[in-house]
């Protein structure tokens, strides 16, 4: 039987597991995926059992899709480009690491009918994910993309790899047409952001967070008649890439996956 994870701290949240296990079992493939809450000191470990054959493939979440890449042999364009790795399998004896994170946050969006062509696009935070989020906007032809993070220095690391990021202060609100949050403000029940964003309309305001389905920034900004999105699609669409990547099988996507997920 085939074995597959996804590692991070905390991983007590994560929904992969239900969705590969999902698909696994619709495609009849003999295998199974599991969360393991590692630390940085069982990285090593972990990928020589990929080595080894004794796992095939992982996910990667926070906090170690940039840490993980030290122990790789190779990386896809994409995860190279972002320098965040996500999804991990063996190739001709070698441990790749590849970032499945770009494609489904660009197929959420054009899902939602929504053009970043031209858009000013600002957003909040500068963790893991944010990389592969500028990098599909990027794609995309956004003209202007703004990070604002409450450590500026993180932010500003970030013009290492795109060299035309602009980037403001947290606290201020810079104009914009599309707004992302990428912080983890928002996963608990009584997070709030402490920006005031009621002079905001007629915007799309995207949470990257989709457990809960609706975080305060996105119900404040609703009710000021913002069109908004969380990112349960862009979770459906990396997790498809990554099995795809591991089982060579498009897994459906349909209105079974969505209630699996409510
Ligand atoms: P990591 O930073 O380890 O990659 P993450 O969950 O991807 O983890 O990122 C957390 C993001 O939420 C960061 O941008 C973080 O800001 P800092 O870089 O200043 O830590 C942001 N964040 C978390 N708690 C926050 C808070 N109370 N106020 C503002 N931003 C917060």
């Amino acid at each position: 039987m085939k074995k597959f994870f996804v590692i991070g701290n905390p991983i007590k949240h994560s929904m992969s597991p239900q969705l590969h296990n999902h698909w696994i079992k619709k495609n009849n493939i003999n295998a199974i995926y599991e969360k393991k809450e590692l630390n940085s000191e069982n990285l090593q470990h972990i990928i020589s059992m990929i080595k080894e054959k004794k796992i095939d493939g992982l996910n990667v979440t926070v906090p170690f899709k940039k840490e993980i890449i030290t122990y790789l042999d190779e990386l896809s364009i994409q995860a190279s480009k972002t320098q965040s790795v996500n999804t991990i399998y063996l190739e001709d004896k070698k441990v790749i690491g590849h970032n499945t994170d770009i494609n489904g946050f660009e197929l959420a969006i054009k899902n939602n009918n929504y053009d970043v062509k031209g858009k000013k696009v600002l957003i909040l935070g500068a963790g893991g994910v944010v990389p592969s989020i500028i990098f599909a906007l990027t794609k995309m032809k956004a003209t202007n993309i703004i990070v604002t993070n409450r450590t500026k220095s993180k932010a500003e690391s970030l013009k290492k790899l795109f060299v035309d990021l602009s980037i403001s202060e947290w606290g201020k609100l810079p104009e914009f047409d599309m707004i992302i949050n990428a912080t983890s403000l928002g996963l608990k029940k009584n997070d709030e952001i402490n920006i005031d964003f009621n002079n905001c309309k007629n915007k799309f305001f995207y949470d990257v967070i989709y457990n809960p389905k609706e975080t305060k920034f996105l119900k404040d900004a609703k009710k000021n008649g913002n069109k908004t999105e969380n990112g349960q699609k862009m979770f459906i669409y990396q997790a498809a890439e990554s099995f795809k990547t591991w089982h060579g099988i498009e897994p459906e996507i349909n209105a079974e996956i969505n209630r699996l997920l409510d």
